[in-house]
């Protein structure tokens, strides 16, 4: 390095700020002796000696050229053993006061220091004895590392130790203000395989596997939106008469504004409930709801149930109005996808056959005690998703109802596959229909659940469950759909198929 290359030099303390430490926290953290080599490393291209001699000339009686040149042979022996002692002692001194040299160096002209360069050039002024001379000048007589185990010299150990500590203080500094990520440590195995999607006829895929949200509110559900999608979640059923839709809101937003999840990575879903049926509702309901949850579209916008509020003989108002609303939005961007929820096979084939936008998704109840074959099938047959609802036949709301988390054929299931209920259930769920959205507020049972992923229940398995003979509509509807005005006076004109026996 020249003299003025070396003059622009930074401070030490700038040096191993700027370039040890990261150095060291990019993963040379690993041995004191890789700190050695990184100090090393520094000074060999950094501090060059000739320049420390330029920095105190006064601690080196060093004989020029010239003056060698004017003594007897006993005298220069003498000068050079004095010279050898002078820059031993030096060579410690800067050890010690390497900052006060160096700023010393910035004083120094480029001439100054050529001169020192020419005087400190060995005995015999050769460009090998030069090399030795700064080699000792920068290291003693041995090299920087090998300081560190020679017994008794404890200060390389010392400040060795202080840069390491000050390392892992800053790192753990960063640690703790980090935001958390999205895929939390330990988490178990089944989260890291990703969550399969299916193509819908919109063109738009959804996440086969969901979360829930229904009976959620207030802080819980915004933790629980926040949880979820930190477990891996990408797919977030909602609705306007769940009451919760801006919790559900600020549950994505960190995620959302911290990039930790993109929007185009989410799936999230609303509906619009029985009171805004009329077209010029539709769109500005879907507008309530989308500034509820922060977001400019959602990707699924479902007609709740094929009921209104208004109670007279005939759908009032009638559902291809309802449905205009519903494409509107399409149009408008406010939803990528429309749907159906809780809709009977003749009810679509009786409103949607002529629509311009062909409903995308039916959400109906699904789960091993209502299997819902017929309504399956027929989706299938018309190219519509179908999402299953209550897939884990909704413990928490139908207490009086089996609970399919202790069916002995699920429990016999999770023994023999070594799943837990769980997974069982949401695994029958994705190979009997299409997509799962299982609600859950717990963070233990949201990363359970999406175990489910990523394995097959074998046919014999799956019919074992398919097998559970009580068939029970658990969501009948008859609290909003059973009318004496009408239109649906009873569970067979809602559902356009008689109760099962075991519904009676
Ligand atoms: N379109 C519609 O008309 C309609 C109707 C009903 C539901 N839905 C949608 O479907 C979603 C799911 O239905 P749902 O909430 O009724 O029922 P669900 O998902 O079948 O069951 C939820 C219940 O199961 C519990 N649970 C979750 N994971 C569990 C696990 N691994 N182990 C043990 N228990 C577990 C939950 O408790 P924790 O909270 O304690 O985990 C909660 O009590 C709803 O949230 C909603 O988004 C739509």
């Amino acid at each position: 390095m020249d003299a003025a290359g070396t003059l622009a030099n930074p401070g030490l303390w700038d040096i191993l700020i700027s370039r040890v430490l990261p150095q060291l926290t990019a993963g040379a953290l690993g041995s004191l002796r890789g700190t050695c080599t990184s100090l090393r490393d520094l000074l060999d291209n950094d501090v060059s000696a000739p320049v420390w001699a330029a920095a105190a000339p006064h601690l080196l009686p060093l004989p020029t050229p010239a003056s060698l040149s004017l003594q007897q042979p006993q005298e220069q022996q003498r000068s050079q053993q004095q010279h050898a002692a002078a820059t031993s002692s030096y060579t410690n001194h800067v050890t010690k006061r390497t900052k006060r040299v160096l700023a010393t160096c910035n004083v120094l002209t480029g001439q100054q220091q050529k001169t020192m360069v020419d005087a400190c050039g060995g005995a015999q002024g050769t460009e090998a004895g030069r090399q030795r001379e700064d080699f000792e000048f920068e290291y003693g007589s041995s090299s920087l590392a090998s300081k560190f185990t020679k017994p008794g010299n404890r200060r390389y150990w010392i400040g060795g130790a202080a840069v390491l500590a000050l390392v892992l203080l800053g790192v753990s500094f960063v640690w703790a203000g980090r935001e958390p990520s999205v895929q939390p440590r330990n988490l178990p195995k089944q989260v890291l395989v990703p969550i399969p999607t299916a193509q819908l006829n919109s063109g738009h895929r959804i996440p086969l596997l969901g979360w829930g949200s229904f009976t959620l509110q207030g802080d819980r559900c915004r933790d629980a939106t926040e949880s979820a999608l930190r477990a891996g979640y990408r797919h977030i059923d909602t609705a306007v008469t769940y009451g919760n839709e801006a919790e559900v809101g600020a549950g994505m937003k960190p995620h959302l504004e911290a990039g930790r999840v993109s929007r185009e990575d989410l799936f999230v879903t609303t509906k619009l409930w029985s009171n805004q049926h009329a077209r010029d509702t539709v769109v500005p309901a879907l507008q309530e709801s989308l500034k509820k949850l922060g977001l400019a579209y959602v990707d699924l916008f479902l007609v709740h149930w094929p009921v209104t509020d208004q109670h007279g003989p005939t759908l009032e108002p009638p559902m291809q109005e309802t449905w205009e609303g519903m494409q509107d939005a399409v149009d408008q961007g406010f939803t990528r996808s429309i749907g159906v929820s809780n809709f009977s096979p003749e009810k679509i084939d009786e409103w949607f056959s002529n629509a311009r936008i062909y409903p995308a998704v039916n959400q109906i109840e699904i789960h091993p005690h209502w299997r819902n074959d017929r309504a399956i099938q027929f989706c299938k047959d018309k190219g519509i998703h179908v999402t299953a609802y209550a897939p884990l036949s909704s413990p928490g709301n139908m207490p009086h109802f089996p609970n399919d988390l202790q069916d002995p054929a699920v429990l016999q299931v999770a023994d023999t596959t070594g799943k837990t209920p769980a997974q069982v259930l949401l695994r029958w769920g994705l190979q009997h229909g299409g997509s799962v959205i299982p609600k859950s507020s717990s963070p233990t049972h949201q990363e359970e659940n999406l175990g489910a992923v990523g394995w097959e229940l074998s046919q014999d398995d799956f019919e074992a469950i398919s097998n559970i003979t009580t068939q029970l509509r658990y969501f009948e509807g008859s609290g909003w759909a059973y009318t004496h005005e009408g239109p649906w006076h009873n569970y067979e004109e809602l559902w356009n198929e008689p109760m099962s026996p075991d519904q009676k």
